[in-house]
């Protein structure tokens, strides 16, 4: 048999730049894939549509993310000569496809999908003020995967559910229509610390509205003030005392982004970072000493960046370039998937001469 082709595709929605939890839960794992040579396809793509469902009334928002999201990828070092960057309302084969689906999946599953159901209490009213948009979009995600056919989608822990909804439609898909479509496989990050990086301010997640994320395009003064103000442990008050590394901001990022050797080059009396933990821990190493270690290893992997955002925003034109051409590549897959899917369905009237012959021999008889 024919070896599967292995595809990657993930995507983000541009509804603000992205924080260094967005790089060590996804993005710095997707240019480690592009760059391993072992994937036939890579598709990344701005999920604007989706991000739509609900900024029904921000459209503004949006439209002004996608080229920072754009911005922020090349920064990070995807390659548009070996990964597709695409926005998601740029495909219209994605609303054809979504549009079957529909047939295939019942309202009580949808409100079973624990992100659905989540927005349906917090909305209350028993689910009916939620837009119609909104309460499909588990549909319309298992579009974005299936029309590219990808097999591996490296994302969070949080988009499990919609995995796992993809794939029940692709096999209801396949049962009813015949083996078209390929059921993905979710690609978590590796590290536990980056499954979810928690604010500078210790809360369990980076969000813009609390104030507390490190943009990768945050210059190097705002990143250093950043980190002096970052949550330790609210007990380690003189540096003599004990200290904890549970919930200790400063070492959760310091797991997600510190190499021994870093820990080595700044202060050598440390061989690695669990030794410098391990004198945090006894007392006597104070804070200020940790997040001097923590910047400098932010800067390092930030600074690359900065120097490659700038070059881009030098000619923004051709930002918007790659995103066009991303598009138009993905679409010669779209555009294939979708005839597969037409005749797999029946609906392919046009460009099947069996079935034209077939009725007309029906009707001359
Ligand atoms: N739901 C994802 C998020 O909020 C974005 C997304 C949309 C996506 N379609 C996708 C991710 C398909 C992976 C595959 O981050």
């Amino acid at each position: 048999m024919e070896a599967k082709e292995k595809v990657i595709l993930t995507g983000d929605r541009p509804t603000g730049r992205l924080h260094i939890g967005h790089y060590v839960g996804s993005l710095r794992r997707r240019v480690e894939l592009q760059n391993s040579g072992l994937y036939d396809k890579i598709f990344i793509f701005e999920a604007d549509a989706q991000a739509l469902t609900d900024n029904i009334e921000n459209p503004e928002k949006v439209r002004q993310n996608v080229i920072e999201v754009a911005l922020d990828y090349l920064a990070a070092g995807l390659d548009p000569a070996k990964s597709t960057l695409f926005i998601q309302s740029q495909i219209p084969e994605l609303c054809e496809l979504s549009f079957y689906f529909m047939d295939l999946v019942s309202v009580s599953r949808l409100q079973r999908n624990p992100t659905v159901k989540t927005e349906i209490q917090m909305r209350g009213f028993g689910g009916e003020s939620i837009p119609v948009g909104f309460f499909t979009y588990p549909i319309s995600q298992a579009a974005d995967i299936t029309l590219f056919k990808a097999t591996t989608v490296p994302v969070g822990e949080d988009q499990e559910p919609m995995l796992e909804q993809c794939r029940e439609i692709v096999r209801r898909f396949n049962h009813i229509y015949g083996d078209t479509l390929v059921e993905p496989n979710i690609l978590l990050p590796d590290n536990a610390a980056c499954l979810r990086l928690p604010g500078t301010d210790g809360k369990a997640k980076m969000s813009k509205s609390l104030g507390n994320c490190i943009y990768l395009s945050d210059t190097a003064d705002e990143v250093t003030k950043k980190v002096k103000g970052m949550y330790t442990d609210p007990t380690h008050l003189q540096v003599s005392d004990p200290g904890h590394l549970e919930g200790n901001t400063v070492f959760t990022y310091l797991d997600a982004f510190c190499q021994d050797a870093q820990v080595n080059a700044m202060f050598p009396e440390y061989e690695t970072l669990q030794d410098m933990k391990d004198h945090y821990t006894r007392g006597g190493l104070g804070d200020m000493k940790c997040k001097k270690l923590l910047t400098s290893v932010l800067q390092d992997t930030l600074e690359p960046m900065r120097l490659r955002r700038a070059e881009f925003e030098k000619d923004i034109p051709a930002v918007y370039e790659i995103l066009r051409k991303g598009c138009e590549k993905a679409r010669e897959t779209a555009v294939q998937t979708m005839d597969e899917v037409r005749r797999a369905m029946k609906i392919n009237y046009f460009d099947d001469a069996a079935l034209i012959a077939e009725q007309s021999a029906r009707f001359t008889k």
